[in-house]
């Protein structure tokens, strides 16, 4: 937490996480190794574009081999499967990622599962997710989820026996993040609820939360009518509200009403800059583990 404050500043928090990762490419360095991350953009979906740069150019600046693709929205198909394939057989690519949302003529589950699960660094693969499911540590574990962990441990949170409510049962974050609270281990071994649209009393159910994730994707859907006095509040929400007044005509707001959750507590993560850096920190912390283990160095 920074200077006391209950905001988690998930961007001090993600340069911790990118200098152990430096480490290990400097580490495979040794062995002649350079960790490659392609990302793949369908379409000109602008928030998507600023993601992708993001991971573009932080895995760059970490001295990762990075290559951005960029298609067309009316990519065919068969265009986009010849281009994975290739990047599955490309030995210089260690992790592949599909910038989500697609474009509507493309089924996001069949362009997953054409990846291969050894470079699915954002661990949506059917074997991945299955993995994670079953309790396995050597698949790939999608990187939001895995950086609210992250938070999790930095504020030494005492998951294990603590109630945890998901609220958002998505395959990139409500999902996961309830299965990887209720693994066993030290940041496992929560009670998990998960709530979603169609929850009846949803704010009786939240109140009850030691830790609340809110992962719905409306802005500003949760007050302090939802949260527990001491709660530890993370918001995943990234969402783009119009704004007359900001430099690009909108603002990104969270799923949680900030001001309002804020002063009641324990800790909340700001947007932006809380959740989303994370995601990066783990989207490049699995790239270089899916280059460690190509070589055989990989801890699991
Ligand atoms: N869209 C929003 N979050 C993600 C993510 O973590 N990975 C991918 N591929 N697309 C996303």
């Amino acid at each position: 937490m920074s200077s006391g404050v209950n905001i988690l500043d998930g961007k001090a928090i993600a340069e911790e996480v990118h200098a152990e990762t430096q480490r290990r490419v400097e580490a495979l360095e040794v062995h002649g190794i350079r960790p490659g991350l392609a990302v793949v953009l369908v379409g000109d979906n602008p928030a998507s574009r600023i993601y992708v740069e993001n991971k573009h150019r932080t895995a760059s600046r970490l001295g990762f081999f990075s290559r951005k693709i960029e298609l067309p929205a009316d990519c065919p198909k068969e265009q986009l499967h010849e281009i994975l394939n290739a990047l599955n057989s490309d030995s210089a690519i260690h992790g592949i990622l599909v910038q989500s949302p697609l474009p509507s003529h493309l089924d996001e589950e069949e362009v997953v599962a054409a990846i291969s699960p050894e470079k699915d660094v954002d661990g949506f693969h059917p074997v991945n997710v299955a993995k994670l499911a079953l309790g396995h540590s050597d698949g790939f574990v999608p990187c939001t989820p895995l950086g609210i962990l992250r938070l999790l441990q930095h504020i030494r949170f005492p998951v294990p026996g603590s109630h945890a409510v998901v609220v958002g049962r998505s395959r990139i974050v409500g999902k996961p993040m309830a299965l990887l609270l209720l693994q066993r281990g030290p940041l496992g071994n929560a009670t998990v609820t998960v709530a979603h649209s169609q929850t009846r009393n949803l704010a009786a159910i939240t109140r009850q939360a030691d830790l609340l994730i809110a992962a719905i994707g409306q802005p500003n859907f949760l007050g302090s009518e939802h949260v527990r006095e001491g709660a530890v509040v993370i918001d995943v929400g990234i969402n783009r509200i119009a704004d007359a007044s900001a430099p690009r005509g909108y603002r990104l707001v969270g799923d949680v009403r900030f001001e309002e959750v804020a002063p009641i507590c324990r800790a909340i993560t700001p947007v932006p800059g809380g959740v989303g850096p994370m995601t990066i920190a783990m989207l490049l912390q699995n790239t270089v583990l899916a280059a460690e283990r190509a070589v055989g160095l990989g801890r699991s």
